[in-house]
């Protein structure tokens, strides 16, 4: 396969670009992809991040598990949209230890640090032992594990799940005669597991496509919070 098909950004770079300049460049946003990228470290785009802070603030979750925490941007965007005072609840997970300490810091000095179980663990391990609900679940970590957390997820009552980076950078819509022998089976795991959450008749799922591909899904047997509450 050539690289023509991998892109930054699933529009094009010019569209990318003008988004990107019109929305106001918080201070936070710049810290973040310094520091993400002085250690080397994936973290959503901004657009995603923006995405995300708008999700929390309309489902307004009592409760946040966080899969791939990174640097901690993401956590950042959902704690931002996030209603402080009805929050009860907010778990990362990273089983990179330095990550997770570049995290750490961040979160001290944004000042949600003891908003937020910052736990350095295996998220596979964690989801196979968890009982704990969450009514908002952001996963962003190794693409072939998705539709096992979200077969975890299912056990849970949640009420929204969001997965990031499911168009490969738009390698999913690609004929697989056309990709590299090497990516074909997670390409078309990923396809799978898309039809499978879009036809899935106990949940509400949408494809985005912001930033690699958003993936987002309400449980349609979950409660949706009164407003005045
Ligand atoms: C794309 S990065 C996360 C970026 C972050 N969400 C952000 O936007 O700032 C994915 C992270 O997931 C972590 N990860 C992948 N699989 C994991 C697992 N099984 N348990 C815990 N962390 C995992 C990786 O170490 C990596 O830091």
């Amino acid at each position: 396969m050539g690289n023509q098909y991998l892109t930054d950004s699933l529009l094009f770079p010019f569209v990318e670009r003008f988004m990107e300049d019109l929305e106001p460049s918080a201070a936070s946003t710049a810290m973040f992809r310094t520091v993400a990228s002085n250690h080397g470290i994936p973290a959503v785009r901004s657009s995603v991040a923006r995405l995300l802070s708008s999700l929390t603030a309309l489902s307004r979750p009592r409760s946040i598990l966080e899969i791939g925490t990174g640097a901690g941007f993401s956590t950042h965007a959902l704690m931002e949209g996030a209603d402080r005072k009805t929050l009860e609840r907010f778990v990362t997970l990273e089983f990179n230890h330095k990550r997770l300490e570049v995290a750490r810091q961040m979160a001290e000095r944004l000042g949600w640090a003891n908003r937020v179980q910052m736990l350095h663990t295996n998220a596979l391990e964690f989801m196979a032992c968890n009982r704990d609900d969450f009514d908002f679940i952001f996963v962003d970590a190794i693409k072939r594990h998705y539709p096992i957390y979200m077969e975890y997820i299912r056990r849970l009552k949640w009420k929204v799940a969001v997965f990031d980076n499911v168009l490969y950078r738009g390698l999913v819509s690609m004929p697989r005669a056309e990709v590299s022998p090497a990516l074909r089976s997670s390409l078309q795991g990923m396809e799978n597991f898309l039809r499978q959450m879009l036809e899935d008749p106990t949940v509400q799922a949408t494809l985005i496509p912001a930033g690699d591909g958003i993936l987002l899904m309400q449980n349609r047997h979950g409660q949706l919070r009164p407003e005045n509450t």
